[in-house]
């Protein structure tokens, strides 16, 4: 006999949502894609099992139960790549990785800085297996140089406004789109290198880009884009949010200033707290060739530190798919990127909480109601009533990467043959199992 009063429990499972400051055992009830309610294990929650179909009940012994996590910089190449990811291939890979949300970075072809691109990502995400926030660019064409409609593209849905890839290089641009987007609330994502500084590098400028010979790109670049666009937000009034910090100059620009008062929030993703530039001279792997680059030991463990302290608010994946053809080429000729939708949990889970930077409320904040409350988003918690978006974890389960099994159109990631642990059990995307 099946329940007609709840399409599904989560059964045996520790629930654990920031957002409610709630970490106990507990059964979760969805109804028609939405949290019916979350209560205790008792015996009576056990009897209201009977009434349930086997498959209506989804067993999280030894699980963790959380919300659906977001992935706040992801790009998905559609329109304009679909070599290297579609709007569906990106989002089975994000289910597959335990993310039920992701925000779609602009630097598509054509770019997502009018209504129409927008509209168009959204409805090809109307079916995927993640749902997708846009985030529109802060100029035409990400060429820097003139603000795109930002209330246009605020009106159609987008979250965010970010040139992502590119640095808004002149200040003046940068000063407007801070004070424009008061008006809707909503955040300027910077990529904060600036122009000028790492014209031409191809990694972090140090010890290792001179031995290799390759032109650097050097840490004051990202320090310097932040701290101006720092000064702009305290000017402004505006929101600002940066990008995957990379840099220790970074990292205590924005505790400083998030301490002064200044509206200022971050990122970093797995990589910048993984890697430094000497994993480069280990072979020229293209697939670590990103922006910003990697850096040295003290940058990476700053990046840790900003983690543990709050001063980044987010982990993201930074998710950039590019075909094997266009990665299969010298170091310095490759393009910058990685894919990270489907590992970014297990280096979180192997790289953060295992080495006892982190607590799992605490990772799991940063992937889920941070990146909720920066965007003004209606998912990021397990609260009744809200949408049925969770994520189940099995938080000890040891893997290795494997190419093979990659949802990504692209196979580009560093990490292949890797033996990680912590891996997604099942991701639940408005009530439904979108992966097992
Ligand atoms: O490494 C990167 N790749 N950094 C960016 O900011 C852009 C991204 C891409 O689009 O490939």
């Amino acid at each position: 006999m099946a329940s007609k009063k709840y399409d599904l429990v989560i059964k045996n499972g520790r629930v654990i949502d920031p957002a409610l400051g709630f970490g106990k055992d507990a059964y979760v009830f969805i109804k028609d894609g939405y949290i019916k309610k979350i209560v205790p294990p008792s015996a009576a929650v056990k009897r209201e099992l009977k009434n349930f179909d086997e498959r209506q009940i989804v067993d999280a012994h030894d699980k963790l139960v959380v919300p659906g996590l977001i992935d706040m910089h992801v790009h998905l190449r559609e329109p304009g790549y679909e070599r290297a990811e579609t709007v569906a291939s990106g989002c089975r890979a994000a289910a597959a990785g335990g993310f039920t949300s992701l925000c779609c970075m602009p630097n598509t072809n054509p770019c997502i800085d009018n209504q129409e691109t927008v509209k168009f990502v959204q409805d090809r995400a109307k079916s995927a297996d993640a749902h997708v926030y846009v985030i529109g660019a802060i100029t035409k064409n990400i060429a820097g140089e003139e603000l795109s409609e930002i209330g246009d593209l605020f009106n159609i849905g987008v979250v965010a406004v970010t040139d992502d890839g590119h640095y808004v290089q002149n200040p003046e641009i940068m000063r407007r789109a801070l004070e424009y987007t008061k008006m809707f609330d909503i955040p300027v994502l910077q990529h904060a290198e600036d122009v000028y500084l790492c014209a031409g590098g191809v990694m972090n400028e140090s010890f290792q880009s001179t031995r290799l010979g390759m032109k650097g790109s050097p840490a004051v670049a990202e320090e310097i884009a932040v701290l101006r666009d720092i000064a702009l937000c305290r000017f402004t009034g505006g929101r600002l949010h940066i990008q995957h910090v990379s840099t220790r100059g970074a990292v205590e620009a924005i505790r400083k200033a998030k301490q002064e008062g200044v509206n200022v929030t971050a990122e970093a993703c797995p990589h910048h707290f993984i890697f430094t530039d000497d994993e480069i001279a280990k072979g020229f792997n293209t697939n670590l060739r990103v922006n910003p680059p990697l850096r040295t030991a003290e940058d990476r463990d700053a990046v840790i530190e900003g983690l543990i302290d709050g001063t980044i608010d987010c982990i993201a994946s930074d998710h950039a798919p590019h075909s094997e053809e266009d990665k299969d080429c010298e170091f310095d000729l490759a393009p910058a990127g990685m894919i990270g939708l489907e590992t970014t949990l297990g280096l979180v889970k192997t790289y953060l909480i295992d080495k006892g930077y982190l607590s799992w409320a605490d990772a799991i904040r940063k992937m889920t109601s941070n990146p909720s409350k920066i965007l003004k988003l209606e998912r990021g918690t397990l609260e009744e009533g809200k949408i049925a978006d969770i994520t189940i974890i099995d938080p000890d389960k040891k893997w290795t990467v494997d190419a093979n099994k990659f949802r990504s159109k692209s196979k580009n990631s560093p990490y292949i043959g890797w033996k990680l642990s912590g891996k997604v059990f099942k991701t639940i995307l408005e009530g439904k199992i979108v992966f097992e």
